[in-house]
């Protein structure tokens, strides 16, 4: 299967004063991030709280620069290249987090949805009306003719996260960014959006990156996961396989954090919490070896990715399955 979405050793460190004002700390949000998504294939990216996944998507959109690295889309480079950012913001949609600060409350629902094909160009007032209208059907907000006048504040949350979805997938993207889209919503409803989202991958073969600090959620939706530790892909592989018998002892604490990652835990929230041993970014060797129960001293050397198998990789010298 193609690859609709390549990146490759993706960096971005972020500088900054230290709380006492003298020094100079960089934060390595992205220090060498490489993954691929195939067409019609759902990828994960887990990690907690401020591992710099939004950082990430935001970059896979152009909306920040990287230090360094290159991404193609659907072909083409997309990094640094002229006429290459109508490439990606037409074939890349995102879906964020909270769909409340996602939409302009004060649009109605049908010009919210309708917003991208105008911001594009495409089609006329009547063909932009028929599309909107076609994709808050197919997000099943119906009946369209009465969603269409609604104010977003006038919805539930759930269905705001539909209208989000309707919005990116208006305008017929290959690739959707969807960066925790149900984390704030309530659980009773999460479970719709997830079975939405493979529904409409499978009707029209959308890639998905499905970006989350929830490995629950992630498992029912997701083919393959890329774990994110401190700006590095400590594991990555089929998500089933990952799930069952993680090796890198980050993905098992990770795991350890839900007892058993069915689809009956989507209606509690698993999130990824584990106890940082110190706030200091700088480190050498394993990222992880701090909090590592496992850690020998062959872990004072930084471990690459290393492939283990036909599907999977994983950076660590220990290596528990
Ligand atoms: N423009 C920026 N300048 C400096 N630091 C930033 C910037 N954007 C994000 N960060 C920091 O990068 C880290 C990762 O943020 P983010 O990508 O939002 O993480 P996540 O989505 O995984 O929670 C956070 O600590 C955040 O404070
Ligand atoms: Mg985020």
């Amino acid at each position: 299967m193609v690859d609709i979405l390549i990146v490759r050793d993706l960096k971005k460190y972020f500088v900054k004063k230290s709380l006492t004002g003298t020094d100079m700390e960089t934060t390595k949000i992205a220090d060498g991030i490489s993954f691929s998504i195939k067409t019609a294939e759902t990828f994960v990216l887990a990690g907690e709280s401020g591992s710099g996944k939004t950082t990430i998507a935001r970059i896979i959109l152009r909306a920040l620069e990287p230090d360094s690295g290159t991404i193609f889309f659907d072909g083409q480079e997309i990094t640094n290249q002229k006429g290459s950012l109508k490439k990606i913001r037409l074939g890349c949609q995102m879906v964020q987090q909270d769909p409340y600060a996602s939409i302009n409350p004060r649009m109605t629902i049908l010009d919210i949805v309708k917003e991208p094909l105008e911001i594009h160009k495409i089609g006329n007032k009547d063909e932009r009306n028929r599309l909107a209208s076609h994709a808050l059907s197919q997000v099943k907000l119906e009946p369209v003719g009465d969603i269409i006048s609604k104010y977003p504040h006038m919805l539930s949350g759930g269905q705001r996260q539909r209208v989000a979805i309707a919005r990116a997938i208006v305008t017929n993207p290959k690739l959707v960014i969807a960066d925790e889209p149900v984390s704030m919503l309530d659980v009773s409803v999460r479970i719709g959006i997830l079975e939405l989202i493979k529904e409409l991958q499978e009707k029209h073969g959308i890639s998905f990156l499905y970006i989350t600090h929830d490995l629950s959620t992630a498992g029912y939706i997701g083919h393959r996961i890329a774990i994110l530790y401190r700006g590095k892909i400590v594991e990555t592989g089929p998500i089933n396989e990952i799930l069952s018998s993680p090796c890198h002892p980050y993905t098992q604490a990770l795991l350890d954090s839900i007892s058993n990652p069915d689809p009956e835990n989507l209606h509690r929230d698993h999130k990824i919490r584990i106890n940082e041993s110190s706030g200091i970014q700088e480190h050498q060797g394993c990222r992880f070896m701090a909090r590592c129960p496992y850690a020998i001293e062959k872990c004072k050397m930084e471990p690459e990715l290393e492939k283990i198998s036909e599907t999977r990789h994983v950076a660590c010298f220990v290596k528990i399955n």
